[in-house]
């Protein structure tokens, strides 16, 4: 069976760091979709890292990690990555598999990024400029290139091609772009040299057999599902499936082959770039929450807005996935507030509702809170689920209530120990 990992709001959860707690009981850590946007952040040992495209298994030295085919991959970034894991010796040839079918990010897929955003002005998306739109878009478009092609003679050819339409496409934008084409190949091609020395595989063929076999699986997810293309809060979200179905199409496992879906959420809500979030505070507590809860971008360092846990929008996202287990992620930061204010419904356009409407503009909805009373202790050193402090053991329980699903982990700081399970 394939257990799912999911963010279950606007990204920035904190996977990273479950998917490299949970990977003592897997052999294989898949991740299915998105590409280099992703920042997943793991802390152990008194060392930080920040993996983009790797699987969060990586550092385990039994678990098989595979990139899998709906993933799109920057081999520029994909080569910092590895040179970064230096210091570890991983053979990444035997532990590092990437699928034939994975789409690749070239440099002109960037630098397109960046023309459309610029060309938006205002109603830009706030996207992470890596290119993960317009590479999505020849995917679907059925232009792109694909890791499987580098094992073709003719690849440079469908390179060029593909790098000269994109040109004429910049021109179209009107907005300057400044770039140097020659440099950034040279940086590219090297890259791609490196990429050629791992293990491609036929991921799908690859996994089956693996299920059959009775080898355990959990697919990593990126973002979160407020981000999904379909379900998210579009257009401002990412231009792949970052909901449970995406692992389906992702991986090329069946709806049947699915066992737990593990869903993620932070205690309180945040969103980086652009878009609706009902529940972002323009005051200290999001201050606090943003201080406290060190809230930048793990891929572009810019800051994250902040706001009260959204209940409407987690019910919703644990419908969409069908989530069976929750994981509530940065406890310890809500540490030493008053009170807590939890959203459990909208006003939209003049009525209340308890589902994700159609439009969460400001203009559409305004949100009705229930409030808690606030933890003083510090959570970061606690080892058992007996020591939580018994409101914020109440804030948990009504979470569960409303959603109807178990907490079974709450984490209570960055690092792999700081995890309390229940
Ligand atoms: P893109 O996927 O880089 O095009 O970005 C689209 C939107 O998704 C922007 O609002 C980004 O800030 C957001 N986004 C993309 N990846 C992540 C992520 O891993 N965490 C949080 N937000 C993300």
């Amino acid at each position: 069976m394939v257990d799912l990992l999911l963010g279950l709001q606007w990204g920035d959860e904190g996977k990273g760091k479950i998917v490299d707690v949970l990977t003592k009981n897997y052999d294989i850590i898949a991740r299915f979709q998105g590409g280099p946007n992703a920042g997943h952040t793991l802390i152990f040992d008194g060392n930080k890292h920040v993996l983009h495209t790797i699987p969060s298994g990586i550092f385990h030295k039994k678990a098989i990690n595979i990139v899998g085919n709906g993933v799109v991959i920057d081999p520029v970034i994909f080569k910092k990555e590895i040179d970064n894991l230096s210091a570890y010796k991983i053979d990444f040839k035997s532990k590092l598999l990437i699928s034939r079918k994975a789409h690749l990010i070239l440099p002109t897929h960037r630098l397109l990024d960046a023309a459309s955003e610029t060309a938006k002005g205002k109603a830009k998306i706030g996207s992470t400029l890596k290119g993960i739109g317009p590479t999505y878009m020849d995917k679907t478009g059925r232009n792109g290139i694909r890791v499987g092609d580098l094992e073709l003679e003719n690849w440079k050819d469908k390179y060029n091609a593909l790098t000269k339409k994109h040109l004429k496409m910049l021109n179209f934008f009107e907005v300057d772009i400044q770039y140097d084409l020659a440099e950034l190949e040279e940086e590219f091609y090297e890259a791609i040299a490196v990429l050629k020395k791992l293990t491609f595989i036929d991921s799908e063929n690859y996994l089956n057999q693996a299920i059959n076999d009775g080898k355990t699986i959990l697919a990593e997810g990126a973002q979160g599902s407020l981000l999904d293309i379909d379900f998210g809060t579009y257009p401002y979200v990412t231009s792949s499936t970052t909901t449970a179905a995406g692992a389906c199409t992702g991986l090329g496992v069946a709806p049947n082959r699915i066992g737990e879906v593990f869903g993620i959420f932070k205690a309180y809500t945040t969103r980086v770039g652009s878009g609706p979030f009902p529940t972002e505070l323009f005051d200290d507590d999001g201050k606090t929450m943003a201080t406290v809860g060190h809230e930048f971008g793990a891929t572009t360092g810019r800051p994250r807005r902040c706001g009260w846990l959204d209940l409407v929008a987690l019910k919703y996202a644990v419908q969409i996935n069908g989530v069976t287990q929750l994981m509530m992620m940065k406890g310890d930061v809500l540490s030493g507030f008053d009170r807590l204010k939890v959203c459990t419904s909208y006003t939209y356009k003049g009525t209340e509702v308890t589902h994700l409407p159609y439009n969460i503009e400001p203009e559409n909805v305004s949100v009705n809170y229930t409030e808690f009373k606030g933890w003083q202790a510090d959570l970061t050193a606690l080892e058992s689920a007996s020591q939580l402090p018994e409101n914020l053991l109440a804030y948990i329980d009504f979470i569960e209530k409303e959603v109807a699903v178990p907490i079974k982990i709450v984490s209570v700081g960055p690092d792999r120990k700081q995890t309390v399970f229940r």
